[in-house]
């Protein structure tokens, strides 16, 4: 196979969702068709049980099973498909935007009874700032469900993105028959069972048989809600959806292995192969031919005697190849990895190659950092993995003397991996930790006594939102930073950060510096 082929066959892409909707379940039935896992239940979940908030070893647990389970790929029908997974925990969604920007599109999952939820929403933001193809798929249809049209209007306004349906429910919950796919005009009769898989048929929605096959009433239904459908929505157009305008929707239940092989089939056909990618340098095409990619998640090794992390690695452009020098661009300097591995289903393993779209996995004692580069022509500097604003802030305090050693250095490589952010006050010079979740305090305190043998206690500041300046009016920024002294901070790249209070004080802060901009990420 050429190398333009490699690529083109490739699909990476990410299955976002709220909590409890049906990514796990999604995956796991994408997997098995992919013949690469071979019973129901083999993907865990990677979800931290509501129950378990503040359940350390169930944390350390879920590490272990999301390590595992972060991409996984397979071969179908001809196609190398990378399935990154996300965490559903909202205390970990910092990691899930850092991951979408590994992807070149998202299958986002709704559940038909709740419709569109706070945790999809946000998700579909970071799509849209990324310009990334969605298609979604209302799930749990066996289950009294809305009506899809009240459910289609809801993802248009809540997610802001124009829908055209490629397949329709008949009936919901006990009522539910199946759906007519309008991509391959088939129908496909709903039974319950979870593992065999249902055979379309061929049908115009006006033949007779459609009678017989779900009875008068439910046809008639169907007849009238497809022309309504036909009516109210264009014809599916490609163009819009790759440019992340056009989100196709899909009902089924991921359950019952339900619409999800329609789903996967129509996918493969109209996802795209890996997308050019930005550096701070230019737009680096897929198929050049020298190798580039960047890191965008690193993963602690479990076991505190060993230190060693693995950094995922998207490969962007060229062919990599095991022990071949590429150039660390923040560091400066080449590097080889002897050791890569490519994930297979649930399973990792050295590889002696990959392409643009896959994600290796790189063993590191230290010396990547999320956002890093790698590059084996001249260096390039990946965009596209901002930090955003906290929602919570705590000053970290040492609380053993002894081990404020460890303690640096710990926190250092836990905030290199993403588990949370740390700013420096540049009135006290004191260390600001900042979260999305409460959860991830307990996270630090944990790791950093199991890993780094170092203990810290927080203690309490209050503080609305971290905000990265921009303006061109340097006098005012000095002006700025000499009066809000105070609520200046440093982030871990050197960067001024305004660390505002209230809602109220950033306001009268805008109202006050007219010149400067406030940012609650730190790429705009
Ligand atoms: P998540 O990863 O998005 O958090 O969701 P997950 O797949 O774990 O699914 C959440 C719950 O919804 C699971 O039940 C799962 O079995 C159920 N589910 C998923 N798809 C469907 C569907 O199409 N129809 C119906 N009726 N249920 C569905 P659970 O009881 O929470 O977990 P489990 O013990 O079954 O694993």
């Amino acid at each position: 196979m050429t190398f333009k082929e490699e690529i083109k066959r490739r699909r990476t892409f990410g299955i976002v969702s709220h909590p409890d909707a049906g990514k796990t379940t999604l995956t796991e039935k994408f997997l098995l068709f992919g013949g690469a896992i071979h019973v129901a239940g083999a993907v865990k979940s990677n979800k931290i049980k509501k129950t378990a908030t503040s359940d350390f070893m169930e944390i350390e647990k879920q590490r272990g099973i999301s390590v595992a389970t972060s991409v996984m790929g397979f071969e179908y029908d001809g196609y190398k498909v990378n399935i990154l997974d996300t965490p559903g925990h909202q205390d970990f969604a910092e990691d899930t935007y850092r991951t979408l920007t590994a992807v070149d599109s998202v299958i986002i999952v709704i559940d038909a009874a709740k419709g569109v939820e706070a945790q999809t929403r946000k998700l579909m933001e970071v799509c849209r700032m990324r310009q990334t193809p969605v298609i979604v798929f209302v799930n749990k249809m066996d289950r009294p469900s809305r009506d899809p049209f009240e459910i289609l209007d809801e993802i248009e306004e809540e997610l802001k993105i124009e829908v055209r349906p490629l397949s329709w429910p008949i009936g919901n919950g006990p009522d539910f028959k199946g759906v007519y796919n309008l991509f391959d005009k088939s129908l496909y009769l709903f039974t319950p069972n979870k593992q065999t898989l249902e055979e379309g048929i061929s049908l115009d929605v006006h033949s007779s048989q459609l009678s017989e096959e779900v009875g008068v009433s439910s046809a008639e239904t169907l007849r009238e809600e497809l022309e309504l459908v036909e009516g109210v929505y264009p014809d599916f157009d490609k163009n819009p959806y790759l440019e992340g305008k056009l989100a196709p929707v899909f009902f089924g239940s991921a359950l019952n292995n339900f619409g999800v092989k329609e789903l996967l089939q129509c996918f493969l056909e109209i996802a795209p192969p890996p997308r050019p990618s930005k550096a701070e340098e230019r737009i680096v095409e897929p198929d050049e031919e020298k190798f580039s990619g960047f890191v965008f998640k690193i993963h602690a090794n479990m076991d505190p005697n060993h230190r060693n992390r693995l950094a995922f690695v998207k490969i962007c452009s060229g062919h990599f190849q095991r022990n071949t020098n590429y150039q660390h661009v923040r560091l400066g300097k080449q590097m080889k990895f002897s050791s890569p591995t490519a994930f297979m289903a649930e399973k990792k393993s050295i590889v002696e190659e990959a392409f643009p779209g896959d994600i290796i996995g790189i063993p590191d004692s230290g010396n990547f950092k999320i956002g890093d580069s790698l590059s084996e022509g001249s260096p390039l500097n990946f965009k596209g993995l901002p930090s955003f604003s906290p929602e919570l802030f705590r000053y970290i305090e040492n609380d053993d003397p002894m081990k404020s050693k460890q303690l640096a250095k710990g926190i250092d490589q836990l905030m290199d991996e993403g588990v949370a952010q740390l700013f420096v006050s540049q009135f006290n010079g004191r260390k600001i930790i900042g979260t999305v979740g409460a959860l991830q305090f307990e996270v630090i305190q944990y790791r950093l006594l199991h890993e780094y043998g170092a203990s810290c206690r927080y203690e309490p500041i209050n503080l609305y939102k971290a905000c990265w300046l921009e303006t061109d009016d340097q006098g005012e920024l000095q002006d700025f930073k000499r009066r809000k002294n105070q609520y200046m901070a440093t982030d871990k790249s050197g960067r001024d950060v305004f660390l505002a209070d209230s809602s109220y004080m950033l306001d009268m802060a805008r109202e006050n510096f007219k010149s400067i901009k406030f940012h609650f990420t730190s790429e705009f």
